[in-house]
């Protein structure tokens, strides 16, 4: 192409940089069906909520200190008292670091209901699986920062997991901790992990499941296949009304800048009014290895998968079960044997499956927090926690491959 001189600013860019273009193809002719609900928008929630993760924890990385003799204080004085609306931008981190894993779960499930994860959209499954397991490394990098207690503890507890790998189980834990004990080195790398490489790989693999929606397209409320091209070619002939898709920018985004409104009203609600959910009280106590918390647990989004560590009784049984239900759903497309892409409340034995799991989750989740020796309803909690974690992997590997290979051949 010859450059000639430009009408305008937008012209001269776009003659460098094929601007029209590449608007095109990533927005104003980048497709998505008309029916679809407001669950649909918890992508660009989750977007939205990591953008004011980067930006807070800009911020706050100015003032904090990577070092186990200034982190306390670097946090809950510095931050807290002295920094001008410091309290502002760590209220805003904590409570974001929190509701995205809220957000997380309804956008998984949300994938689950309608069947989001086959028939070609595959890819998008593993790099939102993918997305969940680096947020969790993310959290839990984080939230040993402040050096209290709980950051303590949790880096001890998380940290000893590695030493049931056979023989060189200790080796490990060493070698993760760079001591026998958390302390100066283990909390500078996961300073570096957490302000460094995880946000960068993060920030990749957000890109990858975009990218990986490209092809498959956003499913629908019916699962209904829809052919694009064609529904596209309406759209752009004019016949708006009658084709079943509209462009990423304006009909999609504009949208969901409405939801994003709504939701950024519950969020600064919750930053201003309800912040003490996600700051743990014993982590206003400096860390101290020789005093151990009467009752160690991790924040609510941790709290099922810890549930089913402690809830099969024997330890190195409970590190397995602990790690497969980390990794269990990343198996939801092949675990799921029929083709049917349709709501869960139109395949019956599925929609069953779907609330069970739900309520499995929540049982997990309830006793994850409750002391292991206590007793609800007459019940031991461990001998609660022992049959929903079993329910769990029964549900998963079990029940779920019988009712969709069922409905396969029902199908037929
Ligand atoms: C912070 C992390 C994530 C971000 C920023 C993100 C973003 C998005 C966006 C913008 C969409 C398109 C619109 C929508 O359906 O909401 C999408 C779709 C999707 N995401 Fe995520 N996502 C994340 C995590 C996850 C996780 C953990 C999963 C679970 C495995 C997942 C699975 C999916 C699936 C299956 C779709 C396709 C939905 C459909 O076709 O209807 N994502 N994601």
């Amino acid at each position: 192409m010859q450059i000639h001189k430009s009408t305008g600013f937008l012209d001269w860019l776009d003659q460098r940089l094929a601007v029209n273009k590449l608007m095109k193809v990533l927005v104003s002719e980048y497709w998505i069906p008309k029916n679809i609900n407001f669950l649909w928008a918890m992508g660009v929630i989750l977007t939205t909520l990591f953008v004011l993760l980067l930006v807070t924890g800009f911020l706050l990385v100015m003032y904090y200190k990577p070092d186990i003799n200034l982190a306390f204080d670097s946090v809950n004085m510095t931050i807290m008292k002295e920094v001008e609306y410091g309290w502002l931008w760590r209220h805003i981190h904590a409570v974001a670091a929190s509701v995205i894993f809220l957000i997380i779960y309804i956008h998984t499930f949300t994938a689950i209901y309608y069947g989001s994860y086959k028939k070609g959209r595959e890819m998008i499954w593993l790099s939102g699986m993918l997305l969940f397991i680096l947020f969790s490394a993310e959290a839990f990098s984080g939230y040993m920062l402040p050096w209290g207690q709980m950051s303590f503890w949790a880096a001890k507890v998380i940290t000893q997991l590695f030493g049931a790998v056979p023989f060189i189980g200790d080796a490990l834990v060493e070698w993760i901790r760079g001591d026998y004990i958390p302390s100066d080195p283990t909390l500078t790398r996961f300073f570096m992990l957490h302000v460094c490489l995880l946000p960068l790989v993060l920030l990749v693999v957000i890109v990858i499941h975009f990218y990986s929606l490209r092809i498959p397209h956003v499913n629908n409320e019916t699962g209904e296949e829809i052919d694009f091209e064609v529904e596209a070619e309406k759209y752009l002939s004019g016949d708006k009304k009658n084709a079943k898709v509209i462009p990423f920018w304006p009909g999609f985004l504009a949208k969901d800048f409405m939801y994003i409104g709504f939701f950024m009203i519950f969020f600064f609600y919750l930053v201003c009014f309800q912040f003490n959910f996600a700051m743990d009280p014993i982590n206003f106590e400096p860390g101290n290895h020789l005093k151990t918390p009467l009752h160690i647990y991790p924040e609510w989004y941790f709290l099922w998968e810890y549930e089913i560590l402690r809830g099969i009784p024997s330890e190195n049984l409970g590190l397995i079960a602990f790690a497969v239900a980390g990794v269990s759903l990343f198996f939801m497309p092949w675990l799921d044997r029929s083709d049917v892409v349709a709501p869960a409340h139109e395949r019956k034995g599925f929609f069953v499956w779907f609330w069970l799991l739900m309520i499995d989750l929540v049982v997990l989740t309830i006793f994850g927090k409750l002391p292991a020796d206590g007793v609800t309803l007459g019940i031991d909690n461990s001998a609660i926690g022992f049959a929903s974690s079993v329910a769990f992997f029964a549900l998963f590997f079990v029940a779920l491959p019988i009712i969709t290979t069922l409905e396969k051949r029902s199908a037929k």
